[in-house]
């Protein structure tokens, strides 16, 4: 095991998808890793997960992540927090309550790990990097949009009243661009008192493996159950957002995020086009059982529709894109591992 001694990265959400891709990659980068979780069960869990680095893993309970005061013990403590990852944010595209559920907990959540950098990272947090989404940049009401290029300039425009009573998924989105906006504002309201700069990570559905093995397929994040659910499913899920990052290369890219100087004051498109159709002929292609188990849908069709630009994270960041086909199938390969660790365990 390498030396952990490029610092410690305070990471939310970690006992999620995306958080523990994000634990894996900085453990694997070197980097000490301090967890916050819920509860201390929902804390050990995410522990376990990663047996071969437990000496550089500790947690924190922050009950509320919505209350800058609930993170005092995670900056103290003994370890000095040099870097802190926000992965945290509720991940519900079907809310009863979207202010309740979505609005208030993203929003309140991105400002209050800030305020918590300021007020308990005693001056030695460098840098902040928060998973926001390409759902903070596509602006849903423009449709497929075909021949557009979305990048880093782009931002949605909805507005909290808006999102307040919207359908589910713009809500989320709306979640996702307030909760963006929020941390950019109150770094401009803050500049002179922060130690530290921000770069936001906006990757479209994320797919690819988990840090983990899954013993089964419940509670996946929303965007793996879309996979999953194609599996038996009776056709193949209409266009939605037309593109998708790989959880490594979205992990990889918020610890290169946290260290490569150039990164601070911006925020980067991490994903590549995508289309439904594409990922099902592969799986269909590679995997007999798959090729058994999946609808057929329009073989070879690719619906025409805007392109998400992800070059910047190349530029500044080093960031290599792999392939779809590699994506699809390691997302496969696991959920199919996964189900069969159900069926034995039943
Ligand atoms: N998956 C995608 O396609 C995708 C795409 C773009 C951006 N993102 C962003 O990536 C991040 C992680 O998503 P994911 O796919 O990894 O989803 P996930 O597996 O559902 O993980 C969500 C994480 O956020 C935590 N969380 C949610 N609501 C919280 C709250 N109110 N207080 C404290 N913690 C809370 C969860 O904690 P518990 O474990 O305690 O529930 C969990 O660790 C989110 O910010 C999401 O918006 C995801």
């Amino acid at each position: 095991m390498a030396a952990q001694n490029k610092g410690t990265i305070l990471i939310t959400g970690g006992g999620g998808f995306v958080g523990g891709q994000i634990i894996r990659e900085a453990l694997e980068s070197g980097f000490s890793v301090r967890l916050t979780a819920r509860s201390a069960s929902s804390a050990a869990r995410t522990v376990a997960r990663f047996p071969a680095f437990a000496s550089a893993l500790s947690t924190a309970i922050v009950p509320d992540m919505t209350a800058p005061e609930a993170y005092e013990s995670a900056f103290a403590d003994g370890a000095a927090i040099t870097h802190v990852v926000h992965a945290a944010s509720p991940f519900n595209l079907a809310p009863r309550d979207n202010v309740r559920d979505l609005l208030d907990p993203a929003v309140r959540g991105a400002t209050s790990v800030l305020e918590a950098a300021l007020r308990y990272g005693g001056g030695k947090v460098k840098r902040v990097v928060a998973t926001s989404s390409f759902a903070a940049v596509i602006d849903l009401s423009k449709g497929l949009r075909e021949g557009y290029s979305y990048d880093e300039k782009d931002w949605n425009p909805v507005t909290w009243d808006e999102a307040a009573v919207a359908p589910g998924v713009v809500a989320y989105c709306a979640s996702k661009a307030l909760a963006e906006r929020a941390m950019w504002d109150w770094m401009e309201e803050h500049k002179d008192e922060v130690s530290f700069g921000l770069a936001t990570i906006c990757p479209p559905w994320v797919f690819g493996p988990y840090a983990h093995e899954l013993r089964d397929t419940k509670g996946l994040s929303e965007s793996v159950q879309l996979l999953n659910g194609i599996i038996d499913g009776d056709a193949i899920p209409a266009f939605d957002f037309g593109g998708y990052a790989d959880s490594r290369e979205v992990a990889a890219a918020h610890v290169r995020a946290l260290q490569v100087p150039e990164a601070e004051g911006k925020r980067f498109v991490v994903g590549q086009d995508f289309r439904y159709q594409a990922a099902v002929d592969i799986a269909r292609e590679e995997e007999p059982e798959l090729a058994r188990r999946m609808p057929v849908g329009k073989m070879g069709e690719w619906i025409p529709a805007y392109h998400i630009d992800g070059s910047l994270a190349t530029r500044v960041l080093g960031l290599k894109y792999g392939s779809l086909r590699d994506t699809v199938m390691d997302t496969y390969r696991q959920l199919l591992k996964a189900r069969e660790a159900e069926v034995a365990a039943a």
